[in-house]
């Protein structure tokens, strides 16, 4: 359970609108229903965003009663959908946005998204001034100030899922899989997924991989009876990382399959694990704005729920703790994992 804060209520709200933005994630559902349930709760009127930013430039806002979003908890995606907006990255653009917001009385934005989101959120409060509180939301948990984002947790278990079955296979025919998981630059997802997953190595983005030093720990398990591999690989910024490992790998000997999970990952009803953090930031969020507070988002660290400048998050940069790749060689039986 999160740990929250008793918030004193300073300012009267009748109106904000909210948004989700970027890939979307499991539990970004649950989040927009705790917001407009929370705020009805407070007599606040909520607008729901079409499509992100790109919405709110074309002015695509409606207003949200509480039954529109029953039934939508446990339902994968987001009902307000999501993109990426290219033109929300001119100053201009944003002026504009705030002023149709202003025009029509709303007085806060509550942004749910990944890292470019929150940059925009912040962006117009910065610039326009215009109140914005951000939630984490994204399945990379790349998200610098929180410990975990909505998604992350489902994304895990849809990959384990995933995982479990081409294990099943690999061992069958005594096969070596790499099996790409999604991440963008961070390694969290490949490193969850290759731990509780039982990988026999993981790849973070993070790190070269040494086909040299991995082909021989593969020759060595051969050597040692052991036939199936499963190796993780975080899909990194490097388009086709793990076609070109698979490449590598046969020029070697080796008859790798490559198993690329994609967007699957983001897809499927969010675990208990994410509708509650999604739950519990979104009625915090209304909380938080009627505490007078903006230009934050919204995070968990050590299970406290708290408020992180949104300069903070935009600035700061979340890399992967070492114990946890250390943890993963340590339960492969290895001394260290492949790397330069
Ligand atoms: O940020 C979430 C994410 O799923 C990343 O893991 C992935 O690299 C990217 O989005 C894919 O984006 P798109 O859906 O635009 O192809």
């Amino acid at each position: 359970m999160y740990a929250i804060e008793t918030l004193p209520r300073q300012v009267k709200l009748k109106r904000i609108a909210l948004l989700t933005s970027g890939g979307d994630a499991p539990g970004m559902n649950a989040a927009i229903r705790a917001c407009v349930r929370a705020a009805h709760a407070e007599g606040i009127q909520v607008y729901g965003v079409r499509r992100g930013y790109s919405g709110l430039v074309a002015d695509d806002l409606r207003l949200m009663s509480p039954p529109s979003v029953a039934n939508i908890l446990q339902r994968g995606g987001t009902i307000l959908k999501s993109d990426r907006c290219e033109p929300f990255r001119d100053p201009a653009v944003r002026a504009q946005v705030a002023a149709q917001l202003r025009e029509k009385g709303i007085e806060a934005l509550i942004v749910i998204g990944g890292d470019g989101s929150l940059t925009g959120a912040m962006l117009l409060q910065q610039e326009t001034g215009f109140p914005v509180i951000g939630l984490p939301g994204t399945i990379d948990n790349d998200v610098f100030g929180t410990d975990d984002t909505i998604g992350f947790d489902t994304a895990v278990d849809t990959a384990l899922g995933a995982i479990d079955r081409i294990r099943d296979t690999a061992n069958s025919h005594d096969r070596l899989f790499l099996v790409e998981v999604m991440g963008r630059a961070s390694g969290y997802i490949a490193a969850y997924v290759g731990i509780a997953g039982g990988a026999e190595f993981i790849l973070p983005p993070e790190q070269a991989v040494d086909i040299d030093q991995l082909s021989a720990q593969l020759r060595s398990s051969q050597k040692a009876g052991k036939f199936s591999s499963l190796i993780v690989v975080a899909e990194s910024q490097q388009p086709g990382r793990t076609q070109d490992l698979a490449a590598q790998l046969s020029a070697q000997g080796f008859e790798p399959r490559v198993c690329i999970l994609g967007h699957t990952q983001r897809g499927g009803a969010p675990t208990g694990h994410d509708r509650m953090l999604a739950s519990y930031l979104g009625a915090m969020a209304i909380r938080y704005l009627l505490a007078g507070q903006s230009n934050i988002m919204l995070g968990v660290q050590h299970d406290k729920l708290l408020p992180v400048p949104l300069s903070s998050v935009v600035h700061g940069h979340k890399a992967l703790p070492a114990h946890v790749l250390e943890m993963a060689a340590l339960l492969q039986k290895r001394s260290a994992p492949p790397g330069g």
